[in-house]
């Protein structure tokens, strides 16, 4: 009875780790680069496609400062030092994503891109970056963001103008609020909110 009990369990664990590991391939399968005709296939079928919408919340680490910062400045204009706003700056950015605030809180993905000071009388960023989503249910994932970013004000509205691997043809909303901003050197937290809708 014991020795049978024991098979019995060992059966089930196999059981578990297979269906795992074929949720696991299911799902990473759309996230990477799919081949022409794989693409082509995957339009042919849109018709019957159902639009989905992922809701998406991380916190944003944008830091100059320390011994591994994420955002350098890559340029600016001669009128850039004298500049309330900043005009004329551009900074290109690998930045963390992470499911709280805390910088040790767990890595979701990473925004890559640049953001240029484009406000003469106000400060307003032209934010244009593509949030890479490294964890296993989303692949490598992506959703790219291109719009006006004011950060001096208390809420912002980005565009989600595309995506890539579970995202494809996606378009939406991100609100982005600043949680902690340090004047001095730079150093941002923003809480983003994501509201995507895609097949
Ligand atoms: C703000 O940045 C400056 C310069 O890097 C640093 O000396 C200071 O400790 C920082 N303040 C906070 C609250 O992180």
């Amino acid at each position: 009875m014991a020795k049978l009990g024991l098979k019995a369990m060992v059966a089930a664990v196999a059981l578990v780790l297979v269906a795992t590991a074929t949720t696991l391939i299911l799902t990473l399968g759309r996230a990477k680069a799919d081949d022409p005709e794989k693409v082509d296939a995957w339009f042919a079928r849109l018709s019957h496609a159902k639009r989905k919408t992922t809701r998406l919340h991380f916190y944003f680490h944008d830091t100059f400062s320390g011994k591994s910062p994420t955002t350098v400045r890559v340029a600016e204009a001669a009128m850039t030092k004298e500049s309330q706003t900043l005009f004329g700056a551009v900074n290109i950015m690998d930045d963390p994503l992470t499911e709280g605030p805390e910088p040790e809180s767990p890595l979701v993905g990473r925004a890559q891109g640049f953001y240029g000071l484009v406000g003469l009388d106000s400060m307003a960023l032209l934010m244009d970056m593509n949030l890479v989503f490294t964890s296993p249910k989303y692949g490598s994932s992506t959703l790219s963001i291109l719009g006006r970013n004011p950060v001096l004000e208390t809420s912002r509205e980005l565009p989600i103008v595309g995506g890539t691997g579970i995202f494809r043809l996606a378009s939406g909303i991100a609100t982005a609020k600043t949680y902690f901003l340090n004047l001095t050197s730079g150093d941002a937290i923003v809480e983003y909110n994501v509201v995507a809708m895609h097949y």
